[in-house]
């Protein structure tokens, strides 16, 4: 059979690793904004980003052939593409995932290990670092920093359905399980005034919730916890949210996370199951994205007839259902 050149050419580039590698050390590098309105020499580069010359060359030739850079007169300059990926004066840096020092750019890197997924239906972090995506960034020794100096996810994807709930004109106490670092607690402690809230979730996460929740003047009305949301949670609140937190799990974990939530809420508590669905709008829309959800959850596809089977088996009921386009809310008992 004879190799028809120009397929196999396509094939080669789209399983390229060199390029996205490449763009990804530039932008950590920051080369845009030391390459700034002025254009800059290599050995000036190579000085303000502590790179080794000759490999920053290669870096810099092959942005160059990408046409994020022009070389004129022995500097290198930004074209209109470059100037993109400047960050000084923009905030947030629409380009987080790229930086590989940051902690998206590290957990991107870790798609490397789709075969871990497909072959065992473990996320892609237990192929790359030996547990779950949380444990890992938990245990990073730069743990705070990393997370403090990340802009902090906003609170997207329908989130309305779950801030707009019945049950929050009645209660009094939340604790938000897995709360991450504060933002789904700072929005409902602004919307509903009588409300005070405890958030639980890793010492590491938890550490920049209480930060957040001291600069926002919240502390009085907003404990934190930092521990692991399979030990005892604290008992006896109105309302216990799991909000985008199933998904990072399988079923006999996430049974014995309701579990743990109906233990503590007892028989007056409510709990609130708010899960992100994206897959059936991505799998016509961003196939690649939806591959990496898979790869990145142990189960992004859950619908209200799975959670409501695992909230069974946990021993509760299911009080109400909610739906928006991007969202579900199930509230249990
Ligand atoms: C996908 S994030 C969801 C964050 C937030 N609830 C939201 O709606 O955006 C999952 C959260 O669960 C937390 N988490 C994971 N494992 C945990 C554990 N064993 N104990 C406590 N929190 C944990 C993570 O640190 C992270 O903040």
């Amino acid at each position: 059979m004879t190799v028809n050149a120009e397929l196999y050419r396509r094939i080669i580039a789209l399983a390229d690793l060199v390029t996205p590698m490449a763009v990804r050390a530039a932008a950590t590098l920051r080369i845009a904004d030391h390459i700034g309105e002025g254009g800059q020499s290599l050995v000036e580069l190579a000085r303000c980003t502590g790179a080794r010359p000759r490999p920053l060359g290669k870096l810099m030739d092959h942005m160059v052939s990408l046409n994020i850079l022009d070389f004129k007169d022995g500097r290198y300059h930004l074209t209109d593409m470059g100037s993109v990926l400047r960050r000084e004066g923009t905030s947030p840096w629409p380009f987080e995932q790229l930086d590989i020092d940051g902690v998206i750019g590290r957990t991107e890197l870790s798609v490397i290990r789709l075969m871990h997924t497909l072959r065992t239906g473990e996320s892609v972090y237990h192929g790359m670092y030996g547990t779950d995506l949380w444990s890992y960034i938990n245990g990073l020794e730069d743990a705070d920093d990393a997370l403090s100096s990340q802009s902090q996810p906003e609170l997207a994807f329908d989130v309305d359905l779950l801030m707009d709930h019945p049950c929050w004109r009645t209660a009094s106490t939340v604790v938000d399980v897995g709360g991450n670092t504060g933002a789904l607690v700072e929005a409902l402690l602004a919307r509903y005034p009588d409300l005070c809230a405890t958030l639980l979730d890793l010492p590491a996460f938890a550490h920049v919730a209480r930060q957040r929740f001291a600069d926002s003047g919240m502390s009085d009305r907003a404990t934190v916890i930092g521990r692991s949301f399979f030990d005892l949670l604290p008992e006896g609140a109105d309302v216990y949210v799991l909000s985008s937190v199933l998904a990072d799990w399988d079923d006999a974990s996430a049974v014995r996370l309701l579990r743990n939530c109906a233990d503590a809420a007892g028989k007056d508590g409510r709990i609130l199951v708010s899960e992100v669905c994206l897959t059936e709008h991505l799998q016509r829309a961003d196939t690649a994205m939806a591959l990496w959800l898979e790869a990145a959850m142990e189960n992004p596809d859950r619908t209200v007839e799975d959670i409501s089977i695992l909230a069974a088996e946990a021993g509760l009921s299911v009080a109400r259902v909610d739906r928006a386009p991007t969202r579900m809310v199930l509230e249990l008992y």
